[in-house]
């Protein structure tokens, strides 16, 4: 695996923001959730990148919650952070924000925890810096990214079987 030196890095964290546009929409006139899973992509490889500095791919999107719809011209915003980090994967936990233009009011609609692994130029995994903890907040992501990830071995597991 790869040429990182890094021992161990503290987290990165990536803001988006964005407008929904009516190309964005689906026949209810809020943001497509395709759309949205595009955006949520895009900010976990950014935020994947800027940690390890390395090419990235995702790997799986192992939970995306919606729990508001994005009216046509709301603005988005996108919270993107690395929460767990292991050998060659990193977790990125993206929030999404949707903000009532004039009003500034925004609620938090969507949740989602990427998976994204460091690949060199021929697809190959490489190492990453470890991820540095520091806040009691960091502290409860990482616990919480734990969980997660037990829940995707497990599932990668089962599929072998099958
Ligand atoms: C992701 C990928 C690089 C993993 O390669 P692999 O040879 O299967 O690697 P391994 O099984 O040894 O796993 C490598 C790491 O990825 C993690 N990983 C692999 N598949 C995963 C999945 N589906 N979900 C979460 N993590 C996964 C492993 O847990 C491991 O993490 P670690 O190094 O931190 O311990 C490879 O499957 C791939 O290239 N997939 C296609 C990616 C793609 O095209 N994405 C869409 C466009 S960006």
């Amino acid at each position: 695996m790869g040429k990182t030196e890094i021992i161990s890095k503290k987290s990165v964290c990536v803001e988006i923001n964005d407008i929904v546009l009516p190309g964005y929409t689906n026949m209810y006139h809020t943001l497509f959730g395709g759309k949205l899973m595009e955006m949520i992509d895009k900010a976990a490889a950014i935020c994947a990148t800027r940690y390890c500095h390395e090419l990235v791919v995702t790997a799986s999107v192992e939970a995306i919650d919606f729990h508001v719809p994005i009216k046509v011209g709301y603005f988005v915003k996108l919270v993107a952070k690395v929460i767990f980090v292991g050998n060659s994967s990193m977790m990125i936990r993206v929030n999404v924000w949707g903000e009532e233009p004039l009003s500034g009011k925004n609620v938090h609609c969507c949740t989602a925890f990427v998976n994204m692994v460091a690949i060199d130029s021929n697809g190959n995994k490489v190492r990453v810096p470890g991820l540095i903890t520091e806040t009691e907040q960091e502290i409860q992501d990482l616990n919480e990214a734990l969980e997660i990830r037990k829940s995707t071995l497990h599932r990668r597991e089962n599929r072998r079987k099958t």
